[in-house]
């Protein structure tokens, strides 16, 4: 059997600036966080940085013929702001050139772009003197001018700008759990952050609409957790309850429906006074925008912490207990659970009714490249064969899934795949990939894994065989 996606679904891959580009000190760009984090001892596995990486920089041509010729109609990529402002306020106009030339190239092979303008890679410029990057309000206001920037000069060429990547993983990862630049660990911490990112995106959004011409629609990308609570007792639902308001109300509401949830500044009230809340701000935030942009991977199992027990970053008051072992996982330990994906689309759609776009959705697995096979074949790439068979099973049942959402009535027109290659993953550095492309990091070539042909065909056909 086939089930067909609506007409004009919008196919895409997706990838970031940081995790591919490499070219770290070329062409007049500027340090990011990122750059300080994975050069610190300790923070990324294996000492990886994004010095290299997928050498993007140098390589966008063969890689967008790559895209194009397995069919990828969209692409989101991102713009390092430190490349196009290497001290986060004036233009590098080398750095902008660059992105100019990338988007030119992308629809000379038939490829849309949806740029994302920060995934991650604050300029280090902006986090100096003990001002801690997103800390610092005033931050928001060079943000909103970068993407006014951006959007002058590329608005005209590209399909959508979203403003940020999964903001909570800055201000969660970034400044409680200090798993992710620049590495503070105070929970307190999170929520003038969380605030400063929100004013980010309204100002940015209020910037783009000065610019972009009217076709340019404008989006967010959100981590949305889906949680279930681990049991029908009382604490279990508290806490469920209260990581919804910390990790998911916190962007939603402001950014949707114009406001914090009063229940947020209650539940939190013990970390923060929301003093950095100014008169005005909501209102900046509240910007309509064309469409919300979901990551998802997997959802959480939430339950009231017992003592000692690690605690979701910035709160004590919820824990993820994780699934049983009859829940499949990935090798990142990520449970794989599609009906999950159905069921986060189905209430955005209804508690929020704005259009949706999965902007990523993926998995990461084995090294499965046999390091001879590469050197044997670099004459011929499409002799190496990457079985990734747990991911193309992944993005079969997740279509599905989203398939399920558009049959439940939800307004959900876009799709990306992440990643179009194995990159640089944060914390995890290259030891984790997550591409539908394999990349051999020290030759660089790349190689199609069987899921990016699964991809492919599905797009060609704009259906799925189930
Ligand atoms: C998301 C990030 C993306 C990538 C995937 C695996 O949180 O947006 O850059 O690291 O996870």
């Amino acid at each position: 059997m086939t089930r067909n996606f609506p007409e004009g679904f919008v196919w895409g891959v997706a990838a970031a600036s940081y995790q591919i580009e490499g070219g770290a000190t070329e062409g007049g760009r500027g340090p990011s966080i990122w750059d300080t984090f994975s050069h610190t001892p300790g923070k990324v596995v294996g000492g990886d940085t994004g010095d290299v990486a997928c050498d993007h920089y140098h390589r966008w041509e063969s890689d967008l013929d790559l895209m194009a010729e397995l069919g990828f109609q969209n692409y989101r990529l991102s713009i390092a702001w430190p490349r196009v402002m290497a001290d986060g306020k004036t233009l590098n106009k080398e750095g902008l050139d660059f992105y100019d030339r990338l988007v030119d190239g992308m629809l000379a092979r038939g490829i849309n772009p949806l740029a994302t303008l920060y995934h991650w890679d604050l300029p280090q410029a902006l986090d100096q003197g003990g001002s801690y990057g997103w800390l610092d309000r005033t931050v928001a206001d060079h943000f909103a001018e970068f993407a006014r920037v951006v959007g002058e000069r590329l608005g005209d060429r590209l399909s959508a700008v979203t403003t940020l990547n999964e903001p909570w993983c800055s201000a969660y990862l970034g400044y409680g759990s200090g798993e992710h630049a620049p590495g503070l660990t105070d929970n307190s911490l999170c929520y003038p952050v969380a605030h400063h990112l929100n004013l980010a995106h309204g100002k940015a959004v209020q910037a783009l609409r000065s610019v972009l011409p009217a076709t340019t629609g404008v989006s967010v990308t959100l981590n949305i957790h889906q949680l279930e609570a681990a049991s029908d007792s009382a604490e279990d639902l508290a806490a469920t309850q209260h990581l919804d308001l910390v990790a998911n109300r916190i962007w939603l509401d402001p950014m949707l429906k114009g406001g914090y949830p009063a229940e947020l500044l209650e539940t939190t009230s013990h970390l923060t006074d929301w003093s950095f809340i100014k008169d005005g701000d909501e209102a900046d935030i509240h910007q309509p925008i064309d469409f919300l942009g979901v990551n998802y991977y997997n959802p959480q199992r939430i339950a009231a912490p017992t003592p000692g027990q690690v605690t979701f970053p910035g709160t004590d008051k919820a824990a993820s207990i994780g699934y049983g072992p009859e829940v499949e996982t990935t090798i990142m330990g990520w449970p794989i659970v599609p009906s999950g994906l159905t069921d986060l689309l189905v209430r955005l759609h209804n508690d929020y009714g704005v259009p949706l776009q999965v902007t990523e959705n993926g998995i990461s697995s084995e090294e499965l490249l046999d390091p001879q096979a590469v050197a044997d074949a670099a004459a011929d790439d499409s002799t190496v064969a990457v079985h990734d068979t747990q991911r193309v099973n992944y993005l079969r049942d997740h279509l599905g899934a989203l398939l399920d959402a558009i049959d439940k009535g939800v307004d959900v027109n876009g799709y990306y795949a992440w990643s179009v290659m194995d990159n640089f993953e944060w914390a995890w550095g290259y030891a984790k990939r997550f591409g539908i492309i394999h990349v051999d990091f020290p030759t660089q070539s790349r190689h199609p894994k069987d899921s990016a042909f699964f991809y492919s065909d599905v797009i060609k056909a704009n259906a799925l065989a189930v």
